[in-house]
């Protein structure tokens, strides 16, 4: 009964996925008392595969559809609840607004279908510049709980984290001195114990773009979930777009994603994957 309510609100409401989670929260809600906590969790299941495969990479926009500015700041508030390396949350991300701006946008992504077409532009941004301001971010946190001294092992490992071991982990000399200290020591002492081999700039920027990678996605399949479309771009000329948005040096581009209501061309084809055996091993 449940499954042919949900199925007229789903195609009621225009196959709103946002309606439909919205419905099955609710039904799910009203229900609780007859469903057990497994039948629950299908259901999300079923929501989060069905958001899954709606995201796909559309690359042309229906230009009289708008995607509403709300749309937008919630996929980028959920984007920010995403994983990210030690909390350090060494990302920005930027709306591109203004018409003039969209237009320099269309050729800084070297004209390509889906910037020519989209609505909206959201540029994610690496920074690992900003490690002191947000290690620093973290540490009064962890202070504003504490009232006072640190009184468990939890907070002072905290403390740790972000005044000592962050500060170890991204500081950076100009002449790469650092760096190569710090990779020389992980590999000393990763002959005695296993130990995470980190050293200069090059693997700081594979942990930044991890983390902003991992937002880009929330924020993608937040899009898909909202029922409007996205396609993420790596093809732009990033000092172009570094100028355009005044980012300091050691700022970088992660991807830019243009977002819009995505028409049935802008798929180009079926979605083609290597088969589970080849890229899943078990050990
Ligand atoms: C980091 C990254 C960069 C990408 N850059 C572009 C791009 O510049 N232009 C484009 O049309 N698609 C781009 N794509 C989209 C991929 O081509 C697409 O995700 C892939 O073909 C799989 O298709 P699907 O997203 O529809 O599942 C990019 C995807 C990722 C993850």
């Amino acid at each position: 009964m449940i499954l042919i309510f949900l199925k007229i609100e789903y195609l009621t409401l225009d196959c709103g996925l946002p309606q439909l989670v919205g419905t099955i929260r609710q039904v799910s809600d009203n229900f609780t008392f007859t469903l057990n906590k497994r039948q629950i969790n299908t259901m999300y299941a079923q929501e989060f595969q069905a958001i899954v495969e709606r995201r796909r990479s559309n690359r042309k926009f229906d230009p009289n559809i708008q995607v509403p500015d709300e749309v937008i700041k919630r996929s980028i508030e959920l984007a920010i609840l995403s994983p990210n390396s030690s909390n350090m949350q060494l990302w920005e991300f930027y709306i591109v607004k203004s018409e003039s701006k969209k237009k320099k946008f269309v050729s800084y992504c070297l004209n390509q279908s889906a910037a020519k077409t989209a609505q909206q532009f959201i540029v994610f941004v690496t920074r690992q510049d900003l490690w002191p301001k947000r290690a620093k971010w973290n540490l009064e946190r962890i202070k504003e709980s504490m009232e006072g001294e640190p009184k468990n092992t939890m907070q002072k490992r905290g403390l740790d984290y972000y005044g000592k071991l962050m500060p170890f982990v991204y500081f950076n000399d100009w002449l790469g001195i650092t760096g190569c200290l710090r990779w020389l020591l992980t590999l000393v002492v990763g002959l005695f114990r296993p130990m995470m081999r980190f050293g200069g700039k090059a693997d700081q920027r594979v942990v930044v773009h991890k983390s902003c990678g991992l937002a880009a996605q929330t924020f993608m399949l937040s899009i898909a979930a909202e029922n409007y479309d996205s396609c993420p771009m790596e093809g732009f000329d990033e000092p172009r777009v570094k100028r355009e948005l005044n980012l300091p040096l050691h700022a970088e581009v992660n991807m830019i994603i243009a977002v819009g209501k995505g028409l049935e061309q802008g798929i180009w084809g079926g979605r083609q994957r290597v088969p589970y055996n080849e890229v899943v091993f078990e050990c």
